[in-house]
């Protein structure tokens, strides 16, 4: 039996502010720097979903990327594209959207949609350089 990674590349772009409410303004411009400006800033993500699993003996797919596809936009790129993170994703509500949270926000949404093969990484791209895998861990 032959383990596939398929993997589907996703994008939106959307505002945030990085700010905790578990610290003072002081500490949370130290901490944040820039990414603590009251109004926030934008960033344009990137995202690669991976699932993991046995093509079909029949089909030869892991997964229908098409079907993915359709999941992917209903459940993150829909409810993200063009928002402010911290205020109108209600999935996001509580944390701070750093990409570190943003990726275990997606992982969770995600997990349970995915019925043919597993969900094995979520990467988020903040920016070209900077980018965070989730694993469910
Ligand atoms: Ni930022």
């Amino acid at each position: 039996m032959a383990v596939v990674y398929l993997t589907r590349k996703a994008h939106f772009s959307a505002a945030h502010r990085l700010h905790s409410e578990k610290l003072d303004d002081k500490q949370n411009e130290k901490i944040y720097g820039l990414c603590n400006n009251p109004y926030g800033h934008g960033h344009n993500y990137e995202l690669e979903i991976t699932i993991k699993g046995e093509p079909d003996p029949v089909t030869g797919m892991v997964m229908d990327l098409k079907e993915l596809k359709d999941i992917i936009n209903k459940q993150v790129v829909d409810r993200m594209d063009h928002k402010h993170l911290n205020f109108d994703v209600d999935f996001m509500k509580g944390v701070v959207p750093t990409a570190e949270n943003i990726a275990i926000a997606i992982w969770n949404r995600l997990k349970t949609e995915i019925k043919t093969g597993e969900l094995y990484e979520v990467k988020v791209f903040e920016t070209p350089r900077n980018f965070v895998v989730y694993r469910g861990e």
